[in-house]
């Protein structure tokens, strides 16, 4: 599959072409309104040989984990993404030349709503966004660097974004089996 068509990355709003073509060629849920799956209605199940994932529980947070990605993300991102990764307030709003501006990474912004290998490939390797300003970090990150600063964003989230996060997680690895 192409890059693009494995990208649900969703900065922009619905009015985007791209962006809403990026969502349904994903199958996401990535519109403002309908990000978090709603709760009490049947279990989740995922098209993964017809077998549903086996939930685990939310893994807790490594505090020192923690203490590493925000060294990194103080060092690396926060230029861009805040010092707290509260990104700039219009971060759905393309800029002049079609590109976007650094969206949040807490509970405001859209990580959450993706599985952690999907953010390690974005920062490594880039958004496969056409007009991106945000650097390729393969270069000097690995992938534990990047882990470790999800691991700090994750020190920002509330539950329900930890839970979306988790459940995207386990779906990739279930699809990697
Ligand atoms: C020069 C500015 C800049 C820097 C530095 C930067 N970013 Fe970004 N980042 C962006 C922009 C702009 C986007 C929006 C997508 C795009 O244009 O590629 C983005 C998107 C992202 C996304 C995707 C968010 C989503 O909604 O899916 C993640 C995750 C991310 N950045 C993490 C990081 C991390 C981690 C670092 C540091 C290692 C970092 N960024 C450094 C500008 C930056």
């Amino acid at each position: 599959m192409s890059k693009l068509g494995t990208r649900t990355l969703c900065p922009g709003s619905a009015s985007l072409s791209l962006v809403a073509l990026l969502l349904v060629t994903a199958g996401a849920a990535c519109s403002s309104g309908d990000a978090v799956p709603s709760t009490g209605a049947s279990p989740p199940s995922f098209p993964v040989l017809g077998e549903p994932v086996e939930q685990t529980p939310l893994p807790e947070l490594d505090p020192e984990a923690v203490g590493r990605g925000q060294v990194l993300y103080e060092a690396d991102c926060a230029v861009c993404h805040g010092a707290n990764g509260e990104g700039v307030p219009n971060w759905q709003t393309r800029n002049d030349d079609g590109s976007f501006p650094p969206p949040p990474q807490d509970v405001n912004g859209h990580t959450w709503h993706h599985a952690d290998q999907l953010l390690v490939d974005i920062v490594l390797n880039g958004s496969g966004f056409p007009q991106s300003n945000m650097p390729l970090f393969a270069g000097s990150l690995n992938e534990n660097d990047v882990m470790d600063i999800l691991e700090f964003f994750k020190s920002t989230w509330g539950p329900t974004e930890r839970d979306v996060n988790w459940q995207a997680t386990q779906r990739v690895q279930a699809e990697q089996q």
